[in-house]
C-alpha cells in the first residue's frame, strides 16, 4: 500500500513510518519539521518538508497515488492550545479538514487519525474510561481533537472514507517530545541527565495512563487494515502517579537525586486512565510493554542522544 504519514518526522509518526516500511508498505511522509526531525525519517520513505496548510499538499496526492492516510501532524501542546486557541484550531482542525478534503477528492478511503483519550474524556466520571465515556475536554487541544472526530463521521457518511480513530493515552518512548501528553517522561530524563532534581508540580499523586510508543505502533499496524474501522482507546487501563514515574526514572538513571515539588499547575487534570477492551475484543490489540522496562529504554535513548 502507498501510505501517507503526516507528522512522520515526529515522535510517534516516525516509529509508525519505520513499522510500515518494515511491513513492506511504500511510505510518503509530510512534515514541516516544526517539532519533528529530518534524521528521524526512515531513509526509504519519500519525504516532503511542507506545511499541512500549504496548497502544494495537493501535488503530493497528484503524484504519489496515496491508498491510505495516517494523520499524526498536529500542534501537540495542551499548554500552547490554551495560550493560542486560534493557532491550535488552525493546524489541528483546519489542517485536518484540508487533508480530509484531499482524501475525498482523490478517493482515499482509509484515514487513521491520532486522537487523544487523556484530553478528550477530561476529568473522568469513572476509571478506566471506555469509548462510551462522555467527552468533556477542558482544553482547546482536546476540543479540536473531538471536532475532527465529528468531521470524520461526516466524511464517512458522505464520502465513503473509512476512518479509524485511535484515542491514545500518554505515549512515552524513544524520540519523545517534551511538549507532548507524556512529556513528563522526557523532561525528567533530561533533568536527570543534567544531574538536576526532577521537578514535580503539586503532590505528584496525579495519575496518567502511560502507554509505550511500540504498542501504539502495533495499534497503527492494525488500524491501517481494511477491516479496522471505528473509534478505539489505545492505553493500558492502568493509572500511574507522577511520583511513581519519577521513582522509576531515578532508578533507571542510577542516580540519587530526590525529586523537588513545585506548586501545582492551574487546571491540571487529576487522574486519567483509559480502557482498551474494545480494541482488544475487535482486533486483538493489547499493550505488551512493561512500564519500568520501557522507561529504562527511554532513559537509555536520551543518554545515547546526548553523547
Ligand atoms: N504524545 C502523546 O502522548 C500523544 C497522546 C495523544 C495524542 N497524540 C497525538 O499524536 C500525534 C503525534 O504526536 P507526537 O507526540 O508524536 O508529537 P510530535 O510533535 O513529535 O509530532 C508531530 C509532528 O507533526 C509535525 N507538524 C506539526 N505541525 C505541522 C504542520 N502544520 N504541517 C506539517 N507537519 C506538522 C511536527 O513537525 C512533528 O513532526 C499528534 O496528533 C498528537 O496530538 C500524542
Amino acid at each position: 500500500m502507498n501510505i501517507l504519514v503526516t507528522g512522520g518526522a515526529g515522535f510517534i509518526g516516525s516509529h509508525i513510518v519505520d513499522a510500515y516500511i518494515r511491513e513492506g508498505h511504500r511510505v510518503v511522509v509530510l512534515d514541516n519539521l516544526s517539532t519533528g526531525k529530518r534524521e528521524q525519517v526512515h531513509p526509504d520513505a519519500t519525504f516532503y518538508e511542507i506545511d499541512l496548510m500549504a496548497p502544494e499538499v495537493k501535488d503530493i496526492f497528484e503524484k504519489e497515488k496515496i491508498d491510505a492516510i495516517n494523520h499524526h501532524a498536529a500542534q501537540i501542546s495542551v499548554t500552547q492550545s490554551v495560550a493560542d486557541p486560534a493557532f491550535d484550531a488552525e493546524i489541528n482542525i483546519v489542517g485536518s479538514l484540508k487533508l480530509l478534503e484531499l482524501a475525498a477528492t482523490y478517493k482515499v478511503k482509509k484515514f487513521v487519525f491520532a486522537s487523544t483519550g487523556g484530553a478528550l474524556y477530561g476529568e473522568q466520571d469513572y476509571y478506566p474510561a471506555d469509548e462510551a465515556h462522555p467527552t468533556q475536554p477542558i482544553s482547546p487541544y482536546g476540543i479540536a481533537k473531538l471536532t475532527v472526530e465529528r468531521y470524520l463521521s461526516y466524511y464517512r457518511e458522505n464520502f465513503s472514507i473509512h476512518p479509524t480513530i485511535l484515542r491514545y493515552s500518554n505515549v512515552y518512548g524513544p524520540r519523545q517530545d517534551p511538549h507532548g501528553e507524556a512529556g513528563v517522561v522526557s523532561i525528567f530524563c533530561k533533568q536527570l541527565l543534567k544531574d538536576q532534581q526532577p521537578v514535580i508540580f503539586g503532590d505528584g499523586e496525579q495519575t496518567r495512563d502511560f502507554v509505550s510508543v511500540f504498542d501504539v505502533v502495533n495499534a497503527n499496524l492494525k488500524a491501517v487494515s481494511e477491516n479496522c474501522q471505528g473509534t478505539y482507546n489505545v492505553g493500558t487501563g492502568k493509572e500511574t502517579s507522577v511520583n511513581t514515574i519519577t521513582a522509576l526514572l531515578i532508578k533507571a538513571s542510577g542516580k540519587t537525586l530526590p525529586p523537588r515539588h513545585n506548586p501545582p499547575r492551574m487546571g491540571e487534570q487529576r487522574r486519567s486512565c483509559i480502557d482498551y477492551g474494545k480494541f482488544n475484543k475487535d482486533h486483538g490489540w493489547q499493550p505488551t510493554q512493561v512500564l519500568d522496562e520501557g522507561l529504562k529504554g527511554t532513559f537509555n535513548f536520551f543518554t545515547d542522544s546526548v553523547r
